[in-house]
């Protein structure tokens, strides 16, 4: 079962419109769907586009036929997708980055280092890229940039030189062989403090998935298709994920763009996007007592101007 995070906060800042058009760009199991769904009039459009098909459409059962647009999409492609729906302007869209609990909790999908699977981590089945072929088939030079960049693991490199090792005598296939290869990677007391694995999973996820590049490709369009008033909620789980969204949001937020030593504007550069939350919204205690994946969860909103 997937608990949303933050939210009440989200729908509450995503509505302006009762009878606008929205779009939930990570659908999931549904939760922030089904309370901006309950919030809006008969007459609102809603579109919910997710890339995994098999959790769309578990999702898409429960909900009443007609209610909402599903589509199976990656949102790097939103512009494209709002076009086929005929639609030019939206009033709100929402976007709740990483993976649900449907596909941590499905062992086979790959993406848990508690169970053990084949190492495939692929949001959208359809997919060639998958974790094992990162693990197998890349350079170490490559694994270890993939893991330092995308999991901030200081022993980057010891991970992809295990993983190197390893591969001379067999191929690396399961989730639970690659942990056993990064325990015996990392130092001891490293182990004892978070899983040692959690980083190096978390890598392959975001590199497999092509994660930070959807996101830096959807701002833009879900910045040129909002009304003026319209809002943008994002909610990162991790600093790479959160410095994209707020340096986005700052940079449209910017009035005058002129070099510091000049002495009075001569760019008229005017703000797009006004921050409508000045720090990001973080979960309540209770909620992260209820829920522990919310913990490092950030929303930010910015409302078109
Ligand atoms: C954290 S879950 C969303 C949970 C949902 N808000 C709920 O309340 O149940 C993230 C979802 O976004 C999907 N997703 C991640 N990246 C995506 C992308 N680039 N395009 C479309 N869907 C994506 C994942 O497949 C996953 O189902």
């Amino acid at each position: 079962m997937h608990l949303p995070v933050l939210l009440e906060e989200t729908i509450t800042n995503l509505i302006t419109d009762p009878q606008g058009i929205y779009v939930d760009c990570t659908v999931g199991g549904g939760g922030h769907l089904r309370l901006l769904a309950s919030r809006l009039e008969a007459d609102a459009t809603i579109i919910g586009l997710d890339k995994d098909a098999g959790v769309l459409n578990k999702t898409r059962e429960s909900f009443s036929p007609s209610e909402i647009k599903f589509v199976q999409s990656d949102f790097r492609y939103l512009s494209q997708r709002l076009e086929e729906q005929g639609i030019s302007a939206v009033d709100g869209i929402m976007i709740d980055l990483g993976v649900s609990s449907f596909q941590l909790d499905d062992a086979a999908r790959g993406f848990s280092f508690h169970e053990d699977a084949r190492l495939d981590m692929r949001m959208d089945q359809s997919q060639a890229l998958d974790a094992w072929q990162i693990v197998n088939e890349f350079e170490e030079e490559e694994i270890s940039r993939i893991i330092f960049k995308y999991g901030e693991e200081k022993f980057a490199r010891r991970i992809a030189r295990a993983i190197i090792m390893q591969r001379k005598d067999k191929s690396i296939d399961t989730t639970l062989e690659l942990v056993d290869i990064i325990k015996t990677a990392v130092p001891a007391r490293y182990q004892r403090e978070k899983h040692p694995a959690r980083r190096t999973f978390q890598a392959l996820r975001i590199r497999v998935n092509g994660e930070l590049e959807a996101l830096e490709a959807v701002l833009p369009q879900a910045f040129q298709a909002l009304k003026p008033g319209g809002r943008l909620c994002i909610i990162t789980f991790h600093s790479l994920e959160d410095r994209i969204v707020k340096h986005f949001m700052a940079d449209k937020a910017r009035g005058c763009i002129c070099p510091p030593e000049l002495p009075v504007c001569v760019c008229h550069h005017q703000p797009e996007l006004k921050i409508t939350t000045r720090k990001p919204v973080e979960p309540s205690e209770e909620e992260c007592q209820v829920n522990p994946r919310a913990r490092s969860a950030r929303l930010r909103v910015a409302t078109r101007l």
